[in-house]
């Protein structure tokens, strides 16, 4: 399979082989994570990212770093030309000179979409507002498919803000791509899915809202948690409503299944009490791990270093 020069802006442009390839591809990059490689030596990544990003952007660095390769850009758009005004166009058709794969974050939905339709070298999107996080997904379903051993079958629980967060929009479409999954949708009233997302993965997934957590915790193998985005909420007396909605605590945790996990993209705020960290659910800072391997692996495959 060839992902050479593709763009990664939204799972709904991927198979399901392509993903199950990109997982493939991770699991040969971990002996490479340890000892390094030299596989896109002479190759750059830009990272172009306005809007605050740690492990996101660190991640895709140290990815480029233990292939060999190396990378610019700016993390801080007021320290760019952004801040004369330069659009994000004439910032990629300047910047895409400079490197092999651009790596966008942006709050605007759809700017790396634009940015990808303006390059010629591959664009990845590293969060697109609150609509999608490509890279994240495919790293969720690399963790699931490395802690049960495969990704169909599994009944998952989405908890906390199903409106703002980008994450769980791209890993909703990731899982109604494989079979007979579960998908229990844990929000309150007003974080609920979104229903352009309910809309597309109806036709591969079965769903329930719910909004209390303890009712569906003994039925699912993986509890995904994610943080309310309090920077998306135009209204600050809303995030005030909904705010703490959930606290997943070692206590709570005892009516979950032995083999359950417990996943969250990062950074976590007050949802997963620092109770959960020592217990055999906890699986987040491993999926930090897996990110890397996930990283580097599209790294090199739409570098086309990897085919
Ligand atoms: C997430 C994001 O930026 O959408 N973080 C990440 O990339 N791991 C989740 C979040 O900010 O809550």
């Amino acid at each position: 399979m060839n992902l050479e020069g593709r763009d990664i802006i939204s799972i709904r442009d991927f198979t399901r082989s392509e993903l199950d390839y990109m997982l493939a591809v991770a699991d040969q990059m971990e002996p490479l994570a340890r000892k390094g490689s030299n596989m896109l030596s002479g190759k750059i990544m830009a990272t172009l990212f306005f809007e605050p990003s740690t492990r996101t952007k660190l991640s895709f660095e140290s990815a480029m770093y233990r292939l060999g390769g190396s990378s610019v850009g700016f993390a801080d758009p007021g320290s760019s030309s952004v801040q004369k005004g330069e659009n994000l166009s004439d910032t990629v058709r300047v910047v895409e000179n400079y490197a092999d794969v651009l790596v966008v974050r942006h709050p605007l939905e759809g700017a790396s979409r634009l940015a990808g339709e303006v390059a010629e070298v591959p664009v990845i999107n590293a969060g697109s507002g609150a609509e999608e996080h490509p890279t994240q997904a495919i790293l969720d379903i690399y963790t699931m498919r490395r802690e049960f051993g495969s990704i169909d079958g599994l009944k998952v629980a989405l908890v906390g803000d199903l409106r703002y967060g980008r994450t769980v929009h791209s890993l909703a479409y990731a899982l109604s791509l494989y079979r007979n999954i579960k998908l229990f949708l844990v929000s309150p009233e007003l974080l609920r899915m979104r229903s352009e997302v309910l809309e597309d993965i109806s036709r591969g997934v079965d769903f329930e809202e719910e909004s209390d957590l303890r009712k569906i915790l003994g039925e699912v193998d993986v509890i995904y948690m994610t943080r309310i985005q309090k920077e998306r909420f135009a209204d600050p007396a809303e995030y005030e409503a909904v705010k703490g909605s959930y606290r997943l605590t070692q206590d709570e945790l005892k009516g979950a299944k032995r083999e359950a996990i417990v996943m969250h993209p990062l950074p976590r705020v007050d949802e997963i009490d620092p109770s959960v960290d020592a217990t055999q659910h906890a699986k987040y800072f491993k999926q930090v791990w897996y990110g890397l391997l996930v990283r580097m692996a599209i790294l090199g495959l739409v570098i086309g270093s990897i085919r």
